[in-house]
């Protein structure tokens, strides 16, 4: 791996050399430049920019799409500037472009790498039609806290989950040549801890203990590195005292001693000022040192850089050696994308937007996304040669742009299909559909239109709702304290329950919410989170059983929202509740002693367990696992273990599962998780077909953070659990010896 800082000494790397050659030639201006990224949203290159251009004083341009514009702006980079450095050109290609893919927390939902990376690939042609390079994505943020709007963004709780998909994410915008026309950079952000925000309020502080930041929250961002990742983002978010933007030790000692990273690492917008407002420092000039000196090497849409630097340098409090890193991992990223050789965006030689292979692409990870969490008496799937009539309800059956999700920056509203569409033309003629949306919103408190639904659906064979979030309630700077369905959609439900008639509800939101209220008021439940643009085909096909469900909760649903944080792989506690140990607040006796009902960790008015568990996802069919077994009842350091099950379909629905397996580390310096997920497989069966999961375990596998911070494998006793959900009770064991 070539150095992150730029060295003296000769580097045999011709990559290397080219940008010793170049740093050799700039100017400190222009050193300054390269370190700045402008707003470039106000229209058609905008004038601002070409003075600044033309000096070779930007690095970089946000917020662009206009072909010709992208163009002229490099142009005026490549063509006026003194030493014709192309730009970067970066824009929030977060989960498709024109053609929308599911929100993230969707595609988590799959458990597939493949069409997670194949998504950022149909992503990353559409993007690089328009002359976009860069994107700032994956988001890789663990959080636990379905209250913070990013949620949606991410991968969900788990740091292997989001590891494995952040680096398919990473490998699918970047390609497997990142000079080839359709690769862009990608950028993982934010770094680092922002899911952990108090109180799920976005921007808020996290304090996060070390051995927790190393093995929960930095372990997808060193999966991202490992993958290649050509730039890192820092976090709004306060880490332990030391804003992300200022922090040196997740910048410096973590990402570039420990982990060697070399490409580049750019600041969130303004967030360099915003050290300021957290109190890190004095004024824009401190806050351009402190980011500066703490590893910040670009600063986006901010002035505090081009303002300051320049001054920080002439007075000798940051050395130009810090100036030359940063510089140096700007341009290596350029010379990595092959900006240099072809600057211009080549339309010609990429696909064409929204090509069928991108449509096919965003259906396929939507109809993987979608988590089936129940399925009372088999309603589903509907049979239409079964059917006369059906209804279709719900502020959210046909709302093109809200089954979009948040950052759809580019998205075309008008390749959207909705639900309401996509059942019509599988139905045709031969089944009456009738739709009433009920409610102008999801936040709707107008009950009007209730009873028009309530007959509508008392006069059809079966009715389904569209209910759950609009594309607004979630992303950047959009937490909710109250996690239910907004407005009256609960009322809405029980309404039509009272019917009589079967109810099946499709949720649409960008986080997991509390059902425990509309739960039991249907007959079964399918959570869609934000589907993209080919929403209606993908949840047409589950529900009239073109496909089986086979998403799985990325996230735990919790009952109510006083559970947060809830998720599968806390800690055991010195007093782990079981189910004959707690009591319920209605039931219990004031007068009873204290420990009448024992003494464990478990709240009085909702018990310890969630609503539905991380992993958790019903199939038309009904998988029987059996027969764990663990090659060798013992592991040496540095040996591969093989955990394995067999999974039988027991159904008469081919559909896919996902495998998943879990291992305890039963004795740690640091008290370990009570599960943590270790592997997963998207298998396919057939009805009656039987196969054998094999998972490969490597010691190495089982290292963590332990007491000293060394990540180590610690010799012991092991539990392994194979099944379709974490609470699987599937286990066999092993111990971990030291090798000899
Ligand atoms: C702020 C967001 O936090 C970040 O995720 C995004 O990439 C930038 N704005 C650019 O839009």
């Amino acid at each position: 791996m070539s150095s992150s800082s730029a060295s003296p000494a000769f580097d045999p790397d011709p990559i290397e050399q080219r940008v010793s050659a170049l740093l050799a030639r700039m100017t400190l201006a222009e050193k300054i430049g390269q370190m700045s990224q402008l707003n470039a949203s106000e229209g058609y290159a905008p004038d601002y920019l070409a003075e600044p251009l033309r000096a070779g004083c930007v690095g970089s341009v946000i917020n662009v799409v206009d072909v010709a514009a992208v163009n002229e702006l490099q142009r005026l980079a490549v063509e006026e500037s003194r030493l014709g450095i192309p730009l970067l050109v970066g824009r929030d290609v977060i989960h498709g472009f024109k053609t929308v893919l599911p929100i993230p927390l969707g595609q988590a939902a799959t458990w597939n790498p493949a069409i997670v990376r194949e998504g950022a690939r149909v992503a990353a042609l559409e993007a690089a039609t328009t002359g976009v390079n860069w994107t700032f994505a994956p988001m890789i943020d663990i959080s636990r806290d379905p209250r913070w709007g990013r949620i949606a963004e991410g991968f969900g709780e788990d740091p292997f989950l989001a590891s494995t998909l952040g680096a398919a994410m990473v490998s699918g915008f970047q390609g497997s040549d990142l000079s080839a026309t359709g690769s862009i950079a990608s950028c993982a952000k934010h770094f680092a801890g922002y899911g952990a925000v108090e109180s799920g309020r976005d921007y808020a502080t996290t304090n996060i203990p070390e051995h927790e930041l190393y093995n929960v929250y930095l372990r997808p961002f060193k999966a991202a590195v490992d993958a290649g990742v050509m730039t890192l983002m820092t976090s709004f978010s306060d880490l332990n005292g030391v804003p992300a933007t200022g922090n040196d030790f997740l910048l410096r000692e973590v990402l570039r001693d420990e982990w060697a990273f070399d490409g580049f690492v750019v600041s969130d917008w303004d967030s360099i000022r915003q050290l300021q407002i957290h109190g890190l420092t004095e004024n824009d000039r401190e806050s351009a040192y402190a980011a500066a000196t703490a590893g910040v090497d670009m600063e986006m849409a901010g002035d505090a850089y081009s303002k300051h630097l320049a001054e920080l340098v002439a007075e000798g409090r940051i050395n130009t050696s810090v100036i030359d890193a940063a510089v140096a991992n700007i341009l290596r990223v350029k010379i990595r994308l092959g900006l240099f050789e072809r600057p211009y965006t080549e339309p010609d030689k990429l696909p064409p937007i929204a090509s069928e292979h991108a449509l096919a692409t965003a259906k396929q990870a939507a109809l993987q996304s979608v988590v089936l969490l129940k399925n009372e008496r088999r309603v589903l799937p509907l049979s239409a040669a079964k059917l006369d009539s059906v209804a279709i309800i719900g502020p959210l059956a046909d709302a093109p742009y809200q089954q979009l999700g948040t950052w759809i920056f580019d998205g075309d509203l008008q390749l959207s299909i909705t639900p309401m569409h996509a059942i019509h033309s599988l139905l045709g003629r031969d089944v009456d559909v009738r739709y009433l949306r009920a409610m102008e919103n999801s936040r709707s408190r107008a009950t009007e239109a209730f009873d028009e639904a309530v007959s509508i659906a008392a006069d059809s064979d079966v009715t389904i709702l569209f209910l759950g979030e609009e594309s607004i309630l979630s992303g950047e700077a959009r937490s909710r304290a109250d996690i239910n369905l907004p407005g009256d959609q609960a009322e809405l439900v029980r309404r039509i329950r009272a019917t009589g008639k079967q109810v099946i509800a499709v949720v649409l939101a960008g986080r997991p919410l509390t059902l425990t209220n509309i739960v039991d008021q249907v007959d079964a439940l399918l959570f869609a989170w934000h589907p993209g643009t080919m929403a209606g085909p993908a949840i047409a096909d589950l529900l009239f059983g073109v496909e089986s469900p086979s998403g799985k909760l990325p996230a735990t649903l919790p009952r109510m929202v006083g559970q947060i944080p809830i998720y599968y792989s806390q800690k055991s506690s010195g007093k782990p509740p079981k189910p004959h140990t707690i009591a319920h607040i209605d039931v219990i006796d004031s007068r009873a002693p204290q420990t009448s009902f024992g003494m464990t960790a478990f709240h009085l008015d909702a018990g310890y367990t969630p609503l539905f568990p991380f992993g958790f996802g019903l199939s038309y069919t009904w998988f029987d696992y059996q027969h764990i077994r663990a090659s060798s009842s013992e592991l040496k350091l540095g040996d591969t273990i093989t955990i394995s099950a067999e999974l039988t379909n027991r159904g008469e629905f081919p559909a896919d599962e996902v495998v998943q397996l879990y291992v305890r580390d039963l004795v740690g310096s640091v008290t370990r998780p009570v599960k943590e997920l270790k592997g997963f497989q998207r298998v396919r069966l057939e009805p009656g077909q039987t196969v054998t999961v094999d998972f490969a375990l490597h010691s190495d596998d089982l290292a963590f953070y332990g007491r000293d911070m060394k990540l180590t494998v610690e010799p012991g006793e092991f539990h392994a659990w194979i099944g379709g959900s974490s609470d699987t009770e599937l286990r066999t064991q092993f111990r971990i010896i030291a090798g000899s």
